[in-house]
């Protein structure tokens, strides 16, 4: 079985409020908050970049496992705003953290699901292949979108979560993940410019068409509700427990109010919830990682404790995870 060895987490120093927001777009603290619970976000600094981010919570993730880098086996990044177009950020981390040449990866495109798509994946391999896996979510997007956009801009902070997986003794076992896409829903979140469909011109960028996060807001809303609180109850039944045995569930910190419908569609406490988002916003794939670490580092989560991850991104992709600790 694959367990969790080591966490990690990062955020920026530099902190976006909401009023910073309103200063630059036709928006309000109290929209904002209502509409999403969302507070502050952390935006990288200038000298900053996806690696760096990467590379910060991957340090911390190996040397929580005990490990070093040299230990590490395999490199999974999920990123949708990647260091490069190419190559990947995965390549650029293992020579970054001087890690043997192991093979590595990103999975991208999958939105904020990357993460525990990734973990399903790194369970796979060490199950076919026992060895250490890095797998790392990691956002920096705050460069990468509209500024301009209030339906969207408003939403999203940068961030990386980091773990390490590997077989044997382990801080937490992974016992079952499910994952999910309906393709036929690719419309209501996608980035249209800069693929080989609509390619990136002078047009697309005098018109900011690159930066444009097309979002059906309400529809993601209807299906990250729905496919979240059903991948937990999947994974639930799956290990043979049900939502009362579960100590903490750290959803994907899109949206209060989406994490507050799950919680009462699943009949969860509040308290059995992690909620970061009014402190960090969307943080796209590094959501779930960066919580992870940050309920573990703070003690929400104890040895015995089972809990679940689950998330929801473009593509339409889902997922959840059930942890034992
Ligand atoms: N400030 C003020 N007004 C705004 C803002 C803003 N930042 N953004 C939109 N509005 C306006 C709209 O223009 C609209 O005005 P209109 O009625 O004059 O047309 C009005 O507010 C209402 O807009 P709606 O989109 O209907 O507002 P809604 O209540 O649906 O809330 C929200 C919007 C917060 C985006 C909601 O739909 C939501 O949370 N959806 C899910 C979004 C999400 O989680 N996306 C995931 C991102 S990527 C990922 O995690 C995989």
């Amino acid at each position: 079985m694959a367990g969790i060895l080591g966490l990690g987490g990062y955020v920026p120093e530099r902190v976006m409020s909401n009023d910073d927001w309103a200063a630059l777009v036709d928006t309000t603290d109290e929209w904002i908050t209502a509409r999403t619970g969302i507070k502050r976000r952390r935006f990288a600094s200038d000298d900053e970049s996806t690696l760096d981010m990467a590379a910060a919570a991957a340090e911390l993730a190996i040397k929580d496992a005990d490990l070093s880098p040299a230990d590490i086996g395999e490199i999974i990044v999920a990123t949708d705003t990647p260091e490069l177009y190419l190559p990947d950020t995965s390549s650029l981390l293992q020579d970054r953290l001087g890690c043997g040449n192991v093979p590595t990866y990103d999975l991208g495109g999958s939105g904020c699901a990357g993460f525990v798509q990734a973990l399903d994946v790194a369970r796979a391999r060490i199950q076919f292949a026992p060895r250490k896996v890095l797998v790392v979510g990691v956002e920096l997007i705050s460069r990468l979108m509209s500024w301009k956009s209030r339906a969207t801009c408003v939403l999203f902070g940068d961030a990386a979560g980091a773990v390490v997986m590997g077989p044997g003794e382990a801080k937490a076992e992974v016992l079952d993940v499910v994952t999910g896409t309906d393709g036929s829903k690719a419309d209501i979140l996608t980035l249209r410019t800069g693929g080989t469909r609509h390619p990136f011109s002078i047009d697309a960028a005098k018109t900011e068409a690159h930066r444009n996060i097309e979002m059906h807001g309400r529809e993601v809303f209807r299906e990250a509700v729905l496919r979240m609180s059903s991948a937990v109850t999947d994974v639930l039944r799956r290990i043979g427990k049900s939502v009362a045995d579960v100590a903490l569930v750290v959803p994907h910190q899109a949206n209060k109010r989406i994490i507050d419908a799950v919680r009462k569609r699943l009949g969860v406490a509040e308290e059995s919830v992690y909620v970061n988002v009014e402190e960090y916003g969307n943080t796209g794939s590094a959501s779930v990682p960066f919580a992870l670490w940050e309920a573990h580092q703070t003690g929400r989560i104890n040895a015995g404790d089972l809990v679940v991850l689950t998330a929801f991104g473009a593509g339409f992709h889902w997922a959840a995870a059930a942890v034992q600790f």
